[in-house]
């Protein structure tokens, strides 16, 4: 089907990350390293890889360091060289001139709003979105942006991640209503931001990743507080449904919710295991450790 190509993202980071204080009083939660890179790199190597070019931060005070992370660092890289070592390590963390934009929500209201102060910057056409600390963990060349950019070639229209999770789970997340289910497809009927225990039509939860029509940007510009008295992303989407085709990509890799300690944990051990540098001294230590 003829789509029009998803080449801008954005990346909300503007959250008080309050789950890891005291680190992310003056760090931000996306700087956190997972091994040696941080979750917004990985999260950018991503949009890169499914061939998305400008890179839009939704930044908020105190989170400068964000935007330093995806400059030159000048003296580092002078001096490295001046005494002939290396800089191969900062590949990744600069982008094309101008291909990394960043605009401020000035109050943290919530992931909806969030995204709507991108939306003069995302313009009239589709895009995506990539939650940092949501570590989507897939094949070479195959991560879960660039599977959701695949599928919404055929299908068009608005797609969301979609993750099983334990019932029990579903109260902390945007859940699907899910409908017709054909390979890693499923058709979405209806979305529900933090659904009180019991009442949640699925365990298929929103992960994290979005691929959506710029139409959301105007239902945003309206959208009332919702669950936690946030302006939720989730309700605006739902009032799409019916209007424009919308659909659940289960995504083929690993997810590690890294803004909780434990999933930030597991994603650490998993990756440093898969290391070539490390992989086999923290395979011993993991092994004496657990006894
Ligand atoms: P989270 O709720 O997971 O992040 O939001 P948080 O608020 O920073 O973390 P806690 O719960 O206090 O520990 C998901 C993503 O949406 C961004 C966050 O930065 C995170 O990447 N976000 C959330 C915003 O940019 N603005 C908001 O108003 C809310």
């Amino acid at each position: 089907m003829a789509t029009k190509k998803i080449r801008k993202a954005v990346f909300p980071v503007a959250g008080m990350g309050t789950r890891f204080l005291p680190a992310t009083k003056a760090v931000p939660k996306e700087l956190l390293p997972v091994v040696d890179r941080p979750l917004i790199q990985y999260a950018v190597d991503e949009a890169l890889e499914a061939g998305i070019e400008t890179m839009i931060f939704v930044n908020g005070r105190g989170k400068g360091a964000i935007e330093d992370h995806f400059d030159m660092a000048f003296e580092l890289e002078a001096t490295q060289a001046a005494r002939g070592k290396s800089v191969a390590a900062l590949e990744g963390t600069r982008l094309k001139p101008g291909n990394a934009v960043f605009v401020r929500q000035q109050e943290p209201l919530g992931l909806g709003h969030a995204i709507w102060c991108a939306r003069d910057i995302v313009g009239d056409e589709p895009f995506a979105i990539i939650l940092p600390d949501e570590f989507m963990h897939g094949a070479p060349g195959k991560g879960c942006m660039k599977q959701m950019v695949d599928a919404y070639e055929q299908t068009g229209g608005n797609l969301i991640c979609a993750l099983e999770v334990p019932m029990e789970q579903t109260p902390s997340y945007g859940v699907l209503d899910p409908g017709a289910q054909s390979g890693a497809l499923t058709e979405v009927k209806g979305l529900v931001e933090k659904p009180a225990a019991g009442t949640a039509p699925s365990n298929l939860i929103i992960a994290g990743r979005y691929v959506l029509q710029p139409e959301v940007m105007k239902i945003l510009e309206t959208q009332e507080a919702g669950a936690g008295g946030e302006i939720q992303l989730t309700d605006a989407m739902a009032s799409m449904i019916g209007d424009q085709p919308f659909h659940g990509v289960t995504f083929d890799g690993q997810r590690f919710d890294c803004g909780s300690k434990a999933g930030y944990i597991e994603a650490n051990l998993a990756l440093a295991l898969e290391r070539e540098d490390i992989g086999a001294h923290i395979r011993e230590f993991a092994k004496k450790l657990v006894g």
